[in-house]
């Protein structure tokens, strides 16, 4: 019997190593002992050895599922984890044997996971702890259900890249200091301060965007669990927000009656918003709060919440695409579903930093059709383009950027206000008013529609080839 002692339970580089050793080895799954370590212990036990060579190779989308899974916190997910790649090795399609007990079991997990990281996303509160060396400094403390810190430190390093921060959960602790991000080990909720004034921002925030005409209650409990709420400083705000709920409906319904040609019962409660859509707009953080409240269109009524750029100030490229996409818009972050994906290669590959660059797209809601429980996107109409150019225009006011990449036709409506064909502006750098230069390319999700390969890899390298150019001519 091998036994594999795991030092940081959890920790996917860590399990993928003996792991790959074990498969390389021929080591059957009911031949190994997994085993968690607080003391840090060595990888293998006494007849350990390194991973040897000739790694066995697996799927990608396996890997990536794994990587999650091992957050998992039941102890026997090691093991459970391994005897699935174990056998994965010997059936290439294994994944896709859905009635197989073990690959539900994986997709499972994976679920509970992937909800445990979006839970963390929404629902983690810094708190402020001073300045060193000219950088805020923040700390947050936080439970998640899982192991996932080391899953969820990229987003926080990418939204919060200019400040130095801390998260503290009960197993581990990550730390961004001067743009170098470190994990530690876990720590307890009194290292956090417990109120300061981002908490009050918080919970005013939370009070501004709290639409009474959009509570469900049952919903707003499953999607902000209670177990969160001890945490969250606007929490203590729900119960009499809730209380007032009925009464705030009723005056936002008696201030609507008198204006023309309402759509549908929730346009109309949510008029007195367009009302107050002012020029009072003055920073990148506003424009993300006034957004959610844009009622300058029906788009806002089906969608989840408005999608604004995500990206430094400073930024001296903007990538415009067109609306956000379903995971865009329930996760609220631009480019984060398939043709985010897509993008994130394309711009590796052309030698361009994700988080050096301002992307945004130029209609700032989701626009779809109902197909049973799927969504389907639909393109926004020269009209809803024209009419969400107001926040594009704000974005590329703030951000300044010295080239604007618009990424398929409605991004090339909205930066030029006209409509031109891609292939009339493509392979040109133009001049916009404003003094920013323009690149017209594809829209990413193009490529993911192309049925013929050969053609489809061709298209692909044009795309990458205009990212290219969009980074020379930006250096
Ligand atoms: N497509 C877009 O144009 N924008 C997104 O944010 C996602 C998909």
């Amino acid at each position: 019997m091998r036994e594999v002692v795991l030092a940081e339970p959890g920790d996917f580089a860590e399990w993928r190593s003996a792991a790959r050793g074990l498969l390389a080895s021929g080591v059957a799954p009911e031949d190994v002992s997994w085993r968690g370590s607080a003391e840090g212990a060595s990888l293998f036990g006494d007849d350990g050895t390194a991973a040897p060579a000739g790694a066995v190779s697996l799927p990608r989308e396996l890997l990536e599922i794994a990587e999650r899974v091992i957050c998992h916190r039941d102890a026997g997910v090691p093991a459970r984890l391994y005897r699935i790649i174990w056998r994965a090795a010997r059936d290439r399609h294994l994944l896709a044997r859905t009635t197989d007990a073990e690959v539900d079991w994986l997709r499972g997990a994976d679920k509970a996971i992937r909800r445990d990281v979006h839970k963390m996303h929404a629902f983690v509160r810094f708190r402020r702890l001073g300045e060193e060396a000219g950088r805020e400094s923040f700390a947050a403390w936080f439970e998640p259900s899982h192991r996932i810190l080391r899953l969820t430190a990229p987003f926080f390093q990418r939204r919060f890249y200019g400040m130095n921060w801390a998260i503290i959960t009960p197993d581990a602790r990550a730390i961004w200091q001067d743009e170098k991000l470190v994990y530690g080990p876990g720590g307890t909720k009194g290292e956090v301060p417990d109120s300061d004034i981002v908490e009050d921002q918080w919970r005013a925030y939370y009070g501004a965007i709290f639409n009474p005409a959009r509570v469900k209650i049952d919903a707003m409990r499953a999607e902000m669990p209670k177990k969160y709420w001890k945490n969250l400083p606007e929490a203590q705000d729900i119960a009499p927000l809730l209380a007032g709920a009925e009464a705030r409906v009723e005056r936002m319904r008696e201030a609507a009656v008198s204006l023309a040609n309402p759509l549908t019962d929730k346009w109309r409660t949510r008029v007195p918003d367009a009302l107050t859509l002012s020029d009072d707009v003055k920073s990148l953080d506003d424009l993300a709060r006034a957004v959610d409240h844009c009622t300058r269109c029906p788009l806002y009524c089906d969608a989840t919440q408005g999608v604004v750029g995500e990206g430094p100030a400073a930024a001296r490229i903007m990538v415009v695409g067109e609306q956000p996409g379903d995971q865009e818009d329930l996760q609220g972050r631009p480019f984060v579903g398939p043709a985010g994906q897509v993008l994130n290669e394309a711009l590796e590959e052309a030698g361009l930093d994700r988080t050096r660059l301002f992307l945004t797209n130029a209609v700032k809601h989701f626009k779809f059709e109902p197909r049973g429980k799927r969504r389907l996107h639909q393109n926004p109409t020269a009209g809803e383009i024209d009419i969400c150019r107001w926040w594009l225009d704000k974005e590329r006011a703030f951000v300044q950027p010295d080239l604007i990449v618009t990424l398929g036709a409605s991004a090339l409506r909205g930066v030029t206000g006209k409509s031109a064909s891609i292939k009339s502006m493509r392979g040109a750098v133009h001049e916009l008013e404003g003094g920013s230069k323009l690149i017209a390319t594809i829209h990413p999700s193009f490529l993911l529609r192309l049925p013929d390969r050969d053609r489809a890899a061709e298209e692909r390298a044009m795309f990458v080839a205009d990212l290219i150019r969009a980074r020379e001519l930006a250096d």
